[in-house]
């Protein structure tokens, strides 16, 4: 999701449906008022939590949402889906429709899924500069050898899109369960990265990203706000 920062005299102009020059007139008159304190320059930057005021009247008045869910097998990670039941549907949240999901799970995977309105948060999120890791518990349909350790730590030719994965941490946790941890979320990547093996996998769980862990009280379906912790760990820039 792009971030929605942006000059002020153009989210005057679109709201207002009124052309430049009068955007100008309505801000050299002191009509508006960005958080509180009249504005008069064309270029102030603005974003979707700015609060802004013509005359007094509130044109904007967001405030940030940030929502973990423990997403259910059968469910699929989109805002809106024919066939399926959608993540946003499973939120008890009055602004539901207004939020973007920071990094899918597959239909078929489980765990932890991150919703918020800030699209700057979720940009930070899924940054390759800031390669923030998550963490996944793969159940596979056959056993696990030592080979994959190093597979995994070298990385994977993926042709398709002529990529090579970064360095990714595959721990053994038992014969068929292993924890694998990705900087990155290439499509499908953890299903293919097995099928290198011929290894198909049978359940995907995210168990964390970054430092936001998955709240064990939350059962499949349910969800909470993010805590003021959890969302600082992941540090906005710009
Ligand atoms: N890798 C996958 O293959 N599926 C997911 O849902 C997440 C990572």
């Amino acid at each position: 999701m792009q971030s929605k920062r942006g000059r002020l005299d153009r989210f005057l102009g679109a709201k207002l449906q009124i052309p430049r020059k009068l955007v100008r007139d309505v801000l050299l008159a002191g009509r508006v008022r960005v958080d509180g304190q009249i504005m008069k320059e064309m270029d102030r930057q603005v974003d979707e939590f700015s609060h802004i005021q013509l005359d007094g009247q509130i044109l904007q008045a967001n405030s940030p949402i940030y929502i973990m869910l423990h997403k259910p097998i059968g469910v699929v990670s989109a805002t809106k889906d024919d066939q399926h039941k959608t993540v946003i549907e499973l939120l008890n949240c009055e602004q539901r429709e207004e939020l973007h999901i920071a990094g899918r799970l597959d239909l078929n995977s489980s765990g932890l899924l991150l919703l918020t309105n800030d699209s700057r948060w979720s940009e930070a999120l899924m940054s390759p500069t800031q390669k923030v890791e998550k963490v996944y518990r793969v159940t596979l349909a056959n056993p696990l050898t030592e080979d994959y350790i190093a597979a995994f730590a070298e990385g994977m030719y993926f042709g398709f899109e002529d990529i090579r994965t970064q360095a990714a941490k595959l721990t053994i946790l038992g014969d068929h369960v292993a924890e694998v941890t990705l900087r990155e979320g290439k499509y499908h990547q953890i299903k293919r990265m097995f099928g290198r093996f011929r290894n198909p996998v049978v359940g995907l769980h995210r168990v964390s990203i970054g430092d936001i862990v998955l709240d064990q009280q939350l059962a499949p379906g349910e969800s909470r706000s993010l805590t003021i912790a959890e969302v600082a760990s992941i540090r906005k820039h710009g």
